[in-house]
């Protein structure tokens, strides 16, 4: 079986989309977004293929398209649908799997149902994704020890944005992760310049250590 990541955010708009547009590109994975909440922009699933330079093949189809961008059990409420929870299993695919969730880990899925729980019952390592902005030690550890409450797995932190080191300080210490790396704001954000970027602020070899299970 191939790595299979699942990239959760500490909120959301802090980067999941870019972050594992730079990582399907530098593992040539495939990249999966179960639950999309907003169609009128381009969609994660079309940024990934814009941004990472992987075949169309290997952008897998979302399993709910939902119209607005507003929280999943929301969207699906006023698209008049109902996501089931119990449906959401990883696809299977020929390679390495970055699954991208919607939001942060306690975003509803439906009103009974935070993201949280679905990570619980795949028990897949997962990466959570932090800005380095003011906000995110709290954030980031609240995010880490919901996580942790449910024993999933954390390969570790990946921060986004510009430097602020005593944030990263804190949340590896008091958060007892892994850092990562950060990847800093890129300008203008190309295909290329992605890559390079994700190539120097993370080393794979530290994304796939102890790969599987990646238990912290
Ligand atoms: N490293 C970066 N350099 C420049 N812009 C970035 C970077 N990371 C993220 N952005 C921009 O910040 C915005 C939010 O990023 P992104 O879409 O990746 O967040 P997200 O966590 O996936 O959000 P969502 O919860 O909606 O899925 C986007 O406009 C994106 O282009
Ligand atoms: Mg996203």
């Amino acid at each position: 079986m191939s790595a299979r990541f699942v990239i959760v955010g500490t909120d959301t708009g802090v980067g999941k989309t870019i972050f594992s547009a730079g990582l399907v590109g530098v593992l040539d994975g495939f990249y999966w977004k179960p639950v999309q909440a907003g169609l009128d922009a381009e969609t994660d699933s079309q940024v990934v293929a814009r941004l990472s330079g992987v075949s169309a093949a290997r952008i897998l189809p979302e399993m709910w398209r939902l119209r607005t961008p507003a929280s999943p059990h929301l969207a699906a409420q006023l698209d008049g649908v109902c996501i089931d929870p119990l449906a959401l299993e990883p696809p299977e695919c020929a390679g390495p799997l970055v699954i991208e969730t919607a939001g942060g880990v306690m975003t509803p899925l439906t009103i009974d149902t935070p993201t949280i729980d679905v990570l619980a019952r795949w028990r897949l390592p997962v990466i959570v994704v932090a800005r380095t902005a003011l906000g995110t030690i709290n954030h980031s550890l609240l995010t880490l020890e919901a996580l942790r409450r449910r024993n999933i797995p954390i390969c570790g932190a990946a921060f986004v944005g510009d430097e602020d080191r005593a944030a990263r300080d804190a949340i590896s210490r008091m958060g007892q992760v892994a850092d990562l790396g950060r990847l800093p704001r890129i300008a203008p954000l190309t295909q290329e310049n992605l890559r390079d970027a994700f190539a120097n602020a993370f080393a794979l070899a530290d994304l796939l250590k102890g790969y599987p299970p990646c238990l912290s």
